[in-house]
C-alpha cells in the first residue's frame, strides 16, 4: 500500500454528547486470525444517535474520540497470520463493533475472522449491509447469555413488538426457523404483508390496544416470551403483565430496569448486541458459520435499504432522521467511498 493509501476518512463523535466529524485516520493492521474488509456499504443504527444524546456508562471516556459503525459488506482486502478460510476478493459480511479497527464507519475495517461469513451472490452488498446489527440483536436477544438461565426456548407463542424494525424483522425470522407456530407482532398496517412473508402468523396495529389485541391473537395461549424492539416505558409494563410467570421479556429497545421490581416472577432480559464482547463470542462464530447458507437458501432475507448519497458526509443527517422517527421499515446505507 502507498502511504497516502495508509490513511482513510472516517466518521467520529469527537467527545462525550460531542459534534459528529469527519477526520483521517490510519488504515487498521489485522492481527493473527483477522481480517482486513473494504467497507462497501455499512448502515445506520438509532444507537449512534442515543450514544451522542445518552452518554451510556457502557461508553466510556477513554474510548473517545469514537469510531463506531455495525454492519458492514465488503471484500477481503488482507488476511492475518493463521486465517484460511478466506482470501482477498472474497464478499463478505460481518457486523462492527465500536473502535479504531472495529468500527465500519471507516473504508477499510478490521474483523475476527471466525465472525465473518462469505456472502452469496444473491444478495447485494447494499442489501447485505442491512443485517450485520440487527441480525445480532435478534440472535442475542434470543440465544444469547443475556443473564438468565437459558435462551427461548421452543414454544408455541411469541409476541414481537415492533416487528417492522430491523431487530424486530430479523427477529420474526429466527422464531419461524426455531419452529415457534404463532407468531404475534405488533407493526404499522403498512407492514402486514411484509411481515407475513417473513413469518409472522398475527400482525396487530400498533396504534391499537396491545393488550386487548394480544389476547385476541393468543386465544387462550400462553405467552412465555416476549421480544420488544421498541422500548417504551408503557408498552414493556403491558407485555410483563400479559406475560405467563417464569416468561421472559427480552428488551432490546430500551432498558427500563425500574419494571424489573414490580414483576418478581418474570424475567426482564437486557441485551448488548456485539459478538466481540466476550459472553457473545462463541454465538457469533456459529452465527457466522451457517449465514452463508442462510442468505443463499433465503431463510434469512435482508432488510429494504434506502442508500444515502455521499457517503461518510450523509451520516450525521441520516441519524437525525432516525431520531426523528422518519425512517419507516428501511435501512438507511451509505457506501464510505464515496465521501467526498
Ligand atoms: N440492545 C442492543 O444492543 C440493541 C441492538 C440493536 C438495536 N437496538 C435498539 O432496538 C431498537 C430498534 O432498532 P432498529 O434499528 O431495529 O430500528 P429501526 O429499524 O430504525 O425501526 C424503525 C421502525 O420502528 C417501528 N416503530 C417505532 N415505534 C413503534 C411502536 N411504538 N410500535 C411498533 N413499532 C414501532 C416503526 O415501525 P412501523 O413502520 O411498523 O410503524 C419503524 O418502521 C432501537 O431502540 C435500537 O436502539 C438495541
Amino acid at each position: 500500500m502507498s502511504s497516502a493509501a495508509q490513511r482513510q476518512k472516517a466518521f467520529y463523535l469527537d467527545r462525550p454528547c460531542g459534534e459528529w466529524v469527519i477526520k483521517s485516520k490510519d488504515v487498521p493492521k489485522p492481527g493473527e486470525g483477522e481480517v482486513l474488509v473494504k467497507v462497501v456499504a455499512t448502515a445506520l443504527n438509532p444507537a449512534a444517535w442515543k450514544i451522542r444524546k445518552f452518554n451510556p456508562p457502557r461508553v466510556p471516556e477513554s474510548w473517545y474520540p469514537l469510531l463506531i459503525g455495525h454492519d458492514c459488506a465488503g471484500v477481503i482486502e488482507e488476511v492475518g497470520e493463521g486465517v484460511t478460510t478466506f482470501a482477498k476478493g472474497d464478499r463478505v459480511i460481518h457486523e462492527g463493533s465500536a473502535g479504531e479497527r472495529f468500527g465500519t464507519y471507516q473504508l477499510r475495517v478490521v474483523a475476527a475472522a471466525e465472525h465473518v461469513a462469505k456472502l452469496p451472490e444473491n444478495i447485494s452488498f447494499d442489501q447485505a449491509a442491512s443485517i450485520p446489527a440487527g441480525l445480532a440483536g435478534a440472535t442475542i436477544g434470543l440465544y444469547g447469555d443475556c443473564d438468565r438461565a437459558e435462551g427461548a426456548k421452543k414454544l408455541k407463542a411469541v409476541i414481537v413488538i415492533g416487528g417492522a424494525t430491523t431487530v424486530g424483522q430479523f427477529t420474526v425470522q429466527l422464531l419461524k426457523l426455531s419452529g415457534f407456530s404463532k407468531i404475534i407482532s405488533t407493526a404499522s398496517l403498512s407492514n402486514v404483508e411484509t411481515l407475513k412473508s417473513l413469518g409472522a402468523t398475527h400482525v396487530i396495529d400498533r396504534n391499537a390496544d396491545f393488550i386487548s389485541e394480544a389476547r385476541k391473537a393468543l386465544d387462550g395461549d400462553s405467552v412465555e416470551l416476549i421480544y420488544d424492539a421498541v422500548g417504551t416505558k408503557d408498552l414493556q409494563a403491558q407485555a410483563l403483565d400479559i406475560m405467563a410467570p417464569g416468561g421472559q421479556l427480552v428488551a432490546t429497545g430500551a432498558r427500563n430496569l425500574e419494571l424489573k421490581a414490580n414483576y418478581p416472577d418474570k424475567h426482564y432480559v437486557t441485551v448488548y448486541a456485539d459478538f466481540r464482547s466476550p459472553g457473545n463470542w462463541a454465538l457469533g462464530k456459529s452465527l457466522a458459520s451457517k449465514l452463508h447458507e442462510l442468505l443463499a437458501s433465503g431463510a434469512i432475507k435482508p432488510h429494504r435499504v434506502e442508500l444515502l448519497p455521499n457517503g461518510l458526509a450523509s451520516v450525521e443527517a441520516g441519524l437525525k432522521r432516525l431520531e426523528n422517527n422518519e425512517v419507516r421499515a428501511r435501512k438507511l446505507i451509505i457506501h464510505p467511498d464515496e465521501t467526498p
